[in-house]
Parts: structure tokens; sequence; C-alpha cells
């Protein structure tokens, strides 16, 4: 496993955390980011490679979703190739999940493979996207549908960057975090059971968890990966929640952000757990009213643009399935910190449950 270099204000280091991963001076470091966050990160990450005698450039890629394509990637190749990048290049993703995802499709991919290293922005990157290894870009025909494993050399994670992050993006990688807490940090789960700190509690513009609980919900993912890198079996658990969440975000056509979809679907896997009596209702209680102090949606009828129907949930919930030519897959919480995952919930089961969280 790499290294994981986490704490506040550690981008300052970034330089001497590429060269401790046996990163040689004088190294060509392709500095991938958009202009959002450039003009916010790229001169202090630019800095603090020169400082550690690397030579970075600039790579810039437009923001947003509807950019991770391949595109994107090609106009990355030619910058690549612009600034001096060879074999013994390292490409560096300095962004969200988004960046992160296509710089590192890139680096896998430009001359077989060049080295890759990450340096997450957002919280949903801090915590999921950047660990694991998985890259890759968006066809017209659905997401992710291009891509290849590529590990990073080394993932330095500041929080700090998340005070400029809008609010609304740090609430939707909450649901993200309270789901890795679910999964397998009882202890995390408990401290985030009362919502962000009080604002008198916390510095302005002071990171909604502090280093240790952001080390808790990346060591989730780390311990997952670890034992699944390429995906056939336990690392299927991540996916609690998306399910429902996916077929929710779909049907709102994107205004339910990936984290608020996530919010609904881990409260839907925990009610048909419970209906089917694996799981206590003090459980999806729990985690309602957890999700509900952080702000989260918890109800069908929370999506936008209104109510949908449970029928019509079920149907892009097939549709899905039908896509990966695969059975509806459930991760069902059992208690904090167990999950199970079940190929055979009724669908009386869970259109009763949808019902019950306000689907028609
Ligand atoms: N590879 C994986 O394992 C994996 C896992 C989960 C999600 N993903 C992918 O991640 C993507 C979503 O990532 P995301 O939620 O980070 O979205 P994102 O990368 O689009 O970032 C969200 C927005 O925040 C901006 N931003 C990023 N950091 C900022 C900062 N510090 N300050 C101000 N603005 C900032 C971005 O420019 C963007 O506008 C999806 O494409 C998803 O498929 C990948
Ligand atoms: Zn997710």
């Amino acid at each position: 496993m790499y290294d994981i270099h986490l704490g506040a204000g550690i981008l300052a280091h970034l330089g001497g955390a590429l060269r401790a991963a046996g990163t040689p001076p004088g190294t060509r470091v392709a500095v991938v980011s958009n202009d959002v966050v450039a003009p916010l990160y790229a001169d202090q990450a630019d800095e603090s490679l020169r400082i550690a005698a690397l030579q970075p450039f600039r790579c810039l890629i437009p923001d947003g979703e509807q950019h991770k394509t391949l595109t994107t990637v090609r106009s990355l190749y030619d910058q690549f190739l612009e600034g001096g990048l060879d074999r013994s290049g390292l490409v560096l993703s300095l962004g969200g999940g988004v960046t992160g995802d296509i710089a590192g499709f890139a680096a896998a991919s430009f001359m077989r493979g060049v080295s890759f290293a990450q340096v997450p922005t957002t919280l949903l990157s801090m915590v999921d996207a950047s660990v694991g290894g998985k890259t890759g870009v968006d066809l017209p025909q659905g997401k992710n549908l291009v891509g290849a494993f590529e590990q990073p050399v080394t993932v330095v994670v500041d929080p700090k960057v998340l005070s400029t992050l809008d609010e609304a993006e740090v609430r939707s990688g909450m649901a993200e975090v309270i789901k890795h807490g679910l999964l397998g940090a009882p202890d995390l789960f408990a401290q985030l059971e009362g919502g962000p700190p009080s604002p008198e509690a916390s510095l302005p513009g002071s990171p909604p968890l502090t280093p240790d609980q952001l080390a808790q919900a990346l060591q989730v993912k780390i311990g997952v990966v670890e034992e699944d890198p390429y995906e056939r079996g336990l690392r299927a658990t991540l996916n609690l929640g998306h399910t429902v969440g996916h077929a929710l975000e779909r049907l709102s056509g994107f205004a339910l952000r990936h984290g608020e979809a996530i919010s609904i679907g881990m409260v839907a896997a925990a009610r048909i757990a419970v209906a089917l009596e694996r799981a206590e209702p003090e459980l999806s209680d729990r985690l309602e009213s957890a999700l509900a102090s952080w702000d989260l949606p918890t109800r069908c009828s929370d999506s936008h643009p209104g109510p949908i129907a449970a029928q019509r949930i079920w149907e892009a919930m097939a549709h899905d399935k039908k896509r990966r030519r695969d059975t509806l897959r459930w991760i069902l919480p059992l208690a904090v910190g167990r999950v199970a995952i079940s190929e055979d919930v009724p669908k009386e089961v869970v259109i009763s449950v949808l019902h019950s969280l306000g689907a028609r």
C-alpha cells in the first residue's frame, strides 16, 4: 500500500511527500487541475514541488462531470507532450473526484502508463475517490464506462482546502463519511450522530471533521480495497445506499446531489434490513437521525422535483441492473459496523419501504 499523508496544511509538503514516495529529483510533474481549483491551490502546490527539486508544469481541464470524457483526456495528452512529460514523469491530480478520475486515467494510458499521485480537494474525493485506484471517464451511454486501475504513488490529504468548498458539496460528502462509519467505524458513527460542531465551537471556515475523524473514514475505504483491490466481492459493500441512491439521482435529472441521493438510499437499505428482520428498528432510527442532523435528506419525497412513484424507482433500479447483466444487489446494514450483501430482497418489501419513505 502507498503512503497516505493527512494533516492540516500538509499541501505545503507535497513535494517532500512525492520525494519520500521515490520520485527522483528533476522529475517532470504534470499538475492537472481545473479552472476552479487551480487559482486557489496550484501556486502552493507548484512551489512545494519546486522546493523539492521537482519540475512542475500546469495542465488545465474544464470543471464539471460533463467534461469527464475522452475529449478531456485527449486534451491532457496534448498538454503532457507540450510540457515534455515522458515515461519517467508523474501526473498529479489536484482537485475533486472528477479531476482525479480523469487525470488518473490519462496517467494510466499515456505512454502505457506513467506514475500518478493525488491531492484530493473535496470531502468525497478525500474519503472515497482518491483511494483504491479506480480511474476513468464517462461515455454518452453512461457513467464510468471506460477506465483503468491506476494506483497512486502517494495521496496527500489537506483538510484545510475544504474551507473553500461549497457548503452543499461538504454536506453531500458527509453522506459518504457517515456511510463509512456505518460500514466499519462504529466510533466515528457515534461521534457524527450529534451533527456538525456548533459554529461557536469551531473556527470560521474550519472543516466539519477533525483530521482524526477524516482518517477514520479513510481507513474504512483503505481496509476494504486492501482486501479486495479488484472488486471481486467485499468492495461491493462500499455501495451501501447506492442501489436506491443511483436510481433517485438519475430520476431527479441529477438535481439531487450524489451524497443526498445516497443518504436516502442508505435509509431505504436500513429499513429493508429491518423489514426482513435482519436489523433492529433502532438501527434505521439512529441512521435517520444522524443523517438529518447533518441536514441530509432521508425521504424519497425530499428528492427534487417532488414525490416519485415507487414503481418508477423500482424500474430505474431494474434498468441499472439489466445494464450490468446483474441481479439487483443490496447492501444491508445489520448493525453499526456490520453489513451483508443480499441478492434476494422481495420486490414487495422494497416497494413497501419506498412507500414508507414518501414515494407514491
Ligand atoms: N474513483 C473512484 O473510486 C470514485 C469513487 C467515488 C466517486 N468517484 C467520482 O468522483 C466524482 C465526484 O467527485 P466530487 O464530488 O469530488 O466532484 P467534483 O470533482 O466535480 O468537485 C465538485 C466541485 O467542487 C469544486 N472544488 C473541488 N475542490 C474544491 C475546493 N477545495 N474548493 C472549492 N471548490 C472545489 C470542483 O471544481 C467542482 O466544481 C464522480 O465523477 C464520481 O464518479 C470516483
Ligand atoms: Zn458514492
